[in-house]
């Protein structure tokens, strides 16, 4: 057993967790009036949190409980304790300070959070990005803490690809990034779903310690990596695309379960008339630097036996968010192929079909994803691959605003306002645009030429463009489809139907 000296010199020598509680963070619960205050310990201590009206009164306290977490299932593994409290009965609208740990092991600084977004009937503004690493976030983080400071106090969603990754080093890699985003997290909740780089061979097991106080006490599953939570006028649904990707049973207990939380959710659609679904990897999208995230991948979740584009089409999902691709793509409403286009490619009037917006542009040591100029899905509205993060503004149950910073706001921004109501509700509103019908979608053998000729494009480093009149002329559809073996083909390897948009 290490003594506390012990550990402070191992912590001070290897940089790992601090004597002191670090690694602040705040969920929500989804029901008003709570937070829960989530930290860490090198060793043992109690678990308190002190809070009250302001920073030189914090005369409330309430206590929580300890469990601990092996960093990984070496001999050297450190031992975190996390520490999680439910704040319960706070006051709507109103700021609290509050410090964690106990007055033997010390006390954290003062923090604040505010319970503005608890308030019924008022809009909720939250961030959404995800892929945010250790480096190369500087800007982004930058921008969040001076949002912070502006006044931003409501929420954050970070849909997958924390820290890149938290098990690495022994999870200090986690416990820097857990830290790095403290001046943020311990003061606007934060809410995540899990990602690829939290598979770390063990059931993405840093994830869902290190979040442990969503599980819980947020999730009515008891688990983080599926569970959902109102805000206001908003019904959010997290779910793990990475069951997809792993052998695991729990994907059909996730599907059963995510049926019977979105069927429930439309039931309920008198309180909360947003649905909002969000998880890491996109059902459709349009990069073509790194095959075959847009195509078998993207297809793997969209068309496979727990397809998530059913239930989006199922229950009139209005937003699924991902991210994966390091760039930002918002689509038109889209469904199984098919889709919407307005005249005002800002404004959709009763959507029929789900938006699906792919913001993973939040910064990381591993490139941009990028795009062709020419080549990308006909339902993609807009494309940029460049750094940047989220707005989502729910102003009430029939307006809806999303705002993208498109490098981090110093080009501007991509925004899109979704309306839904009978005609006297959107006339109100100074866009008021109707919507043809769907574009036919396009030839199959089209699309696996277009798959092949992304990936000689890629190979070679050109732009699809440069390399499809040769590639193009060498797929030999017509030849193949006239053997009967262009839809056995277009089955292996083709990217997402309808896929092809020229210009
Ligand atoms: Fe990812």
């Amino acid at each position: 057993m290490f003594s506390r000296f012990s550990l402070l010199v191992l912590c001070a020598t290897f940089a790992c967790v601090a004597a002191l509680p670090d690694q602040v963070h705040i969920a929500i619960t989804g029901n008003p009036g709570e937070r829960v205050v989530s930290w860490v310990t090198a060793y043992t201590a109690d678990t308190i949190v002190q809070y009250g009206s302001s920073a030189s009164a914090l005369t409330q306290e309430a206590k929580g409980d300890e469990t601990t977490y092996r960093t990984s299932t070496t001999l050297l593994a450190r031992t975190l304790h996390l520490h999680d409290v439910l704040l319960s009965g706070l006051q709507l609208n109103s700021r609290y300070y509050y410090r964690v740990g106990d007055s033997v092991s010390g006390w954290s600084e003062v923090f604040y959070f505010d319970t503005k977004i608890d308030v019924p009937n008022t809009p909720v503004d939250i961030i959404i990005y995800g892929d945010m690493g250790v480096s190369n976030s500087n800007q982004t983080r930058d921008l969040l803490v001076d949002e912070i400071q502006a006044g931003f106090s409501s929420l954050i969603i970070h849909t997958g690809d924390f820290a890149y990754n938290m098990q690495d080093a022994d999870g200090v890699v986690g416990d820097t990034f857990m830290n790095l985003i403290q001046p943020i997290a311990a003061r606007v909740p934060y809410m995540v779903c899990v990602g690829n780089h939290e598979n770390d061979g063990r059931n993405f097991s840093q994830y869902q310690a290190r979040f442990n106080g969503i599980s819980r006490y947020t999730a009515t599953t008891k688990t983080n990596l599926y569970y959902s939570f109102n805000v206001n006028y908003v019904h959010f649904v997290a779910f793990s695309t990475e069951m997809y990707y792993n052998t695991n049973q729990t994907i059909a207990e996730q599907y059963a379960w995510l049926e019977a939380d979105l069927a429930q959710a439309v039931a309920n659609r008198d309180k909360q008339p947003w649905i909002v679904l969000f998880g890491h990897r996109p059902i459709y999208c349009s990069n073509v630097d790194d095959m075959p995230d847009c195509s078998s991948d993207a297809r793997t979740l969209r068309e496979g036996p727990y397809s998530i584009d059913n239930l989006l089409a199922k229950y009139n999902v209005d937003i699924f968010y991902s991210a994966h691709e390091h760039s930002y793509e918002l689509t038109w409403p889209v469904s199984k192929g098919q889709w919407q286009e307005f005249p005002n490619p800002n404004v959709y009037v009763n959507p029929i079909y789900t938006v699906n917006i792919i913001a993973g542009a939040a910064g990381c040591p591993e490139d941009l994803s990028y795009f062709d100029s020419v080549f990308y899905g006909p339902w993609s509205n807009y494309r940029s691959a460049s750094y940047g993060y989220g707005h989502f503004m729910a102003h009430n149950a029939t307006h809806l605003h999303w705002t993208q910073n498109i490098a981090e706001g110093a080009e501007g921004t991509n925004d899109l306002w979704i309306i839904k109501g009978n005609a006297t509700e959107v006339a109100e509103h100074a866009h008021n645009f109707g919507f043809p019908p769907s574009p036919a979608p396009v030839d199959e053998c089209d699309e696996y030429c277009f798959a092949t000729c992304s990936s000689v494009a890629h190979r070679q480093g050109k732009s699809v463009e440069e390399t499809h009149t040769s590639c193009g002329a060498s797929c030999n559809c017509d030849t193949r489809v006239s053997a009967g073996k262009g839809h056995e083909i277009g089955k292996k390897v083709r990217v997402e139907r309808s896929r092809i948009l020229r210009h």
